[in-house]
């Protein structure tokens, strides 16, 4: 049966490298796994004020259902001096509340990412463990893929046109879904 894995980029950038390598994931997902790209875009800055008045705001509910419809959850972080961007942490911070928090626990979690720099976000991808772990996630560990100096592996639209790295992320995709 097929597995479906909901991908989060952690960047709004519209070339951004890390889109560009959900895409390309969802592109080279092998046989029996569906990759489906959610989006953080809509979801507004945490605010406890909010969320008591108003609930949890659509864009976030929408993320918590593709979540808890899903077998995994891809994440692909950019690194922000040397953590995680705030816009993502927001993201699952907002989709951890209300039921949220029972949508992450066991939940197979793989987390690759992508920079310009030499280390390929090895940092963020760090960062995100603590966060995973309170979030009881069931972290892949098995595989990991730290795309780094990015100019030379896409194109201008952010699209991943390097063949190595296309290899990489297809082998890292299957260690994935062996473990679903
Ligand atoms: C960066 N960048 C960056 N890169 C890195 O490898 N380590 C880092 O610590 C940082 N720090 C950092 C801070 C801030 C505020 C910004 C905006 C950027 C560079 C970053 O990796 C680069 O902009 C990527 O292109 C961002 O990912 P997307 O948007 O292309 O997916």
């Amino acid at each position: 049966m097929t597995k479906t894995i909901l991908g989060l980029s952690g960047s709004l950038r519209r070339p951004s490298f890390n889109a560009g390598l959900l895409r390309a994931a969802a592109d080279l997902a092998p046989e029996g796994m569906r990759i489906q790209i959610g989006s953080i875009r809509e979801v507004p800055l945490y605010d406890g004020d909010l969320e008591a008045e108003s609930g949890l705001p659509q864009p976030v509910r929408t993320l918590q259902a593709q979540l808890a419809a899903a077998d995994g959850l891809l994440m692909v972080t950019p690194e922000y001096n040397n953590g995680v961007p705030g816009v993502f942490k927001n993201a699952i911070d907002w989709m951890s509340r209300g039921d949220g928090l029972a949508m992450f626990v066991g939940k197979p979690v793989a987390v690759i990412g992508a920079s310009p720099g030499g280390f390929g976000t090895i940092l963020a991808q760090s960062h995100w463990l603590p966060v995973l772990r309170t979030l009881k996630a069931a972290l892949w560990t098995e595989g990991r893929l730290m795309v780094s100096r990015v100019e030379s592996l896409f194109d201008d639209q952010g699209n991943l046109t390097d063949d190595k790295t296309r290899a990489q992320l297809r082998k890292f995709l299957e260690g994935f879904a062996a473990t679903l």
